[in-house]
């Protein structure tokens, strides 16, 4: 069993794209909000160490990394471009009262 951890404000998040949540203990995620839906992935690309919320360019559900351009599917972490290779890691979310919580085990 693991408890969802809140992770910001569904308000906190510019529609069709991300917000970037930092945190003492662990790597910092992003949070996504398209077509009303939210995603939460790790914020930190699988290719490098860029940050995929500071660089990247959301299309739809697709966010372009800044650094080498690479691409994840936000809805399910799978690669979209290379030179990434590894899927982002993305996190059950859910909203409730105007927040967004995540499974983040
Ligand atoms: Fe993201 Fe290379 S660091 S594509």
């Amino acid at each position: 069993e693991h408890a969802s951890t809140r992770i910001c404000a569904v308000s906190d998040i510019p529609e069709d794209d991300g917000l970037k949540v930092e945190f003492p203990d662990r790597s910092p995620l992003a949070v996504w909000l398209v077509e009303d839906k939210v995603f939460v992935t790790d914020d930190t690309c699988t290719h490098g160490q860029a940050s995929l919320t500071d660089g990247g360019m959301l299309d739809g559900f697709i966010i372009e990394c800044g650094l080498h351009l690479g691409a994840f599917d936000i809805r399910d972490g799978r690669v979209e471009s290379a030179p990434c290779t590894k899927p982002l890691t993305v996190y059950a979310a859910s909203v409730l009262d105007g927040d967004v919580y995540a499974d983040l085990v």
